[in-house]
């Protein structure tokens, strides 16, 4: 669809978590359509992106898809810097992955605070010589929309974490939570898009 204005938004959202949580499938399901039974574990850093329509708008999301497996991570700030919104991916039929999940988050936190204390740096160096840790603080948590996903909704007889797990855990950390299926497509395409309707 031809835009009259030329105007463009293009938000770079990250996903994160453990390994065969499913970040990969959940990738290409949003992004092409398509699902892998065998696909093989993510070696260093990849990105799709995929335009969206919101309020009569193009908005192209960049998703960037990491390993998950820690000798094959390449994952530094680097990943983190410039993201708007992030997805914490586990798998419902794993309880590691869903405790994972929180380390996940403050690795992500950890990061988001550190580049963002770095911004305020440069910006506030000279004029103030000295930084306030909470403008950092208030400037990352509000600059990051994050939403817990919990996938493989699809298994739901070998399930070992519960809904109510999930969304507890969302809301202690003030997050969104959802339940996909990368197989089924149940809410891939709504997980993505409630981050991004938040961001924009
Ligand atoms: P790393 O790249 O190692 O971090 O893993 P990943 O999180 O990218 O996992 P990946 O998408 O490669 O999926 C791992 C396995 O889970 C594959 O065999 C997928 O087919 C399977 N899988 C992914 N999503 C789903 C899902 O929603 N339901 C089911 N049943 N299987 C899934
Ligand atoms: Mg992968």
């Amino acid at each position: 669809m031809a835009e009259e204005s030329g105007e463009e938004y293009l938000f770079k959202i990250v996903v994160i978590g453990d390994s065969a949580v499913g970040k990969s499938n959940l990738l290409s399901r949003f992004t092409r359509d398509e699902f892998d039974h065998n696909s093989k574990a993510t070696i260093g850093v990849e990105f799709q992106t995929q335009v969206l329509e919101v309020d009569g708008k193009e908005v192209k999301a960049q998703v960037w898809d990491t390993a998950g497996q820690e000798r094959f991570r390449a994952v530094t700030s680097a990943y983190y810097r410039g993201a708007v919104g992030a997805l914490v991916v586990y798998d419902i039929t794993r309880r590691t992955t869903f405790d994972s999940a929180k380390r996940w988050l403050d690795e992500l936190n950890s990061n988001l605070f550190s580049l963002s204390l770095q911004l305020n740096l440069n910006i506030e160096a000279r004029s103030v010589g000295n930084i306030e840790v909470g403008i950092g603080r208030a400037h990352c948590d509000t600059a990051v929309t994050r939403m817990l996903v919990g996938n493989k909704c699809d298994l739901e007889s070998i399930r070992e974490v519960t809904t109510e797990e999930g969304t507890e855990l969302a809301e202690e950390e003030g997050m969104f939570f959802i339940e996909t299926s990368a197989l089924d497509s149940t809410n891939v395409s709504k997980a993505f898009e409630i981050v991004i309707r938040d961001i924009y």
